[in-house]
């Protein structure tokens, strides 16, 4: 497939057009990025680990009855998803303080929330992906009240079925970010990836992290722990 194909090209995939206008191609890349792309590293491997995770991730997802954009892994680098308008939103979760939450509000990495919090950006790299509340949304005319009450219900709903999934295999769900898009006739699904480069994942045991910190904070070689993530995933749900 030629270049003229591709739709799109994020910091870490690229999606191609197919001949079915409804499914669109996504190649995950060997690409680490931090400080929104003021930070690039090539990564060789990064890219079939974090298609495997997502995959797995996704379709485990949908059998808990939880719809989403996922239609099916094409090889180790490559996976088939369905054509959405994507709502430019980042939609973040947190359990237990850390990152961006905890310097902002002045709190300690890992103090437990007593309920998950969770937080608009508005996806633009001009701006920097600003933090924002629901009368952003509306203003912006991102969504309306009932689709951000659709939107922050599915979150909660996921953050559940993750948190019962990472705890099966002794990880900790600290906080992620989702990405919803719409299908033509306006039902809202889950899109995107769900991978240790878009949540904090910390061994239950250890509390060492299993993520895209170690990139981010300099802490390692970050193949080995996303491997570490896929082979408990692997190994509990397949
Ligand atoms: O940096 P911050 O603490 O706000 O990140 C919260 C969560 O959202 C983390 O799990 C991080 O990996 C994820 N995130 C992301 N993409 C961004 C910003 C944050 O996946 N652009």
């Amino acid at each position: 497939m030629d270049d003229k194909a591709m739709l799109y090209e994020g910091k870490a995939k690229k999606l191609f057009k197919t001949d079915d206008s409804s499914v669109i191609r996504v190649e995950y890349l060997d690409q680490a990025t931090a400080l929104n792309g003021a930070r690039k590293d090539s990564v060789a491997g990064k890219g079939s680990l974090n298609n495997q995770i997502t995959s797995l991730i996704f379709e485990a997802l949908k059998q808990k009855g939880i719809q989403n954009h996922f239609i099916k892994k094409l090889s180790k680098h490559e996976q088939f998803i369905e054509t959405l308008e994507m709502i430019p939103l980042e939609v973040v979760i947190r359990n237990v303080s850390a990152g961006s939450f905890a310097n902002r509000l002045g709190m300690k990495e890992g103090e437990p929330l007593a309920f998950p919090v969770l937080e608009f950006y508005y996806k633009d790299d001009l701006l920097d992906d600003p933090i924002i509340n629901d009368d952003h949304v509306k203003i912006l005319q991102i969504g309306t009240e009932q689709e951000i009450l659709t939107i922050k219900q599915e979150a909660h709903k996921i953050n559940l079925a993750l948190i019962d999934l990472f705890g099966k295999i002794d990880i900790q769900l600290i906080d992620f970010k989702l990405e919803f898009g719409k299908r033509a006739d306006g039902t809202i699904l889950l899109a995107d990836e769900i991978t240790p480069d878009t949540c904090r994942l910390w061994d239950k045991e250890t509390n060492d992290h299993l993520d895209k910190d170690v990139y981010r904070r300099n802490l390692g070689e970050i193949v080995p722990v996303y491997q570490e993530v896929l082979d408990r995933l692997e190994k509990a749900f397949h």
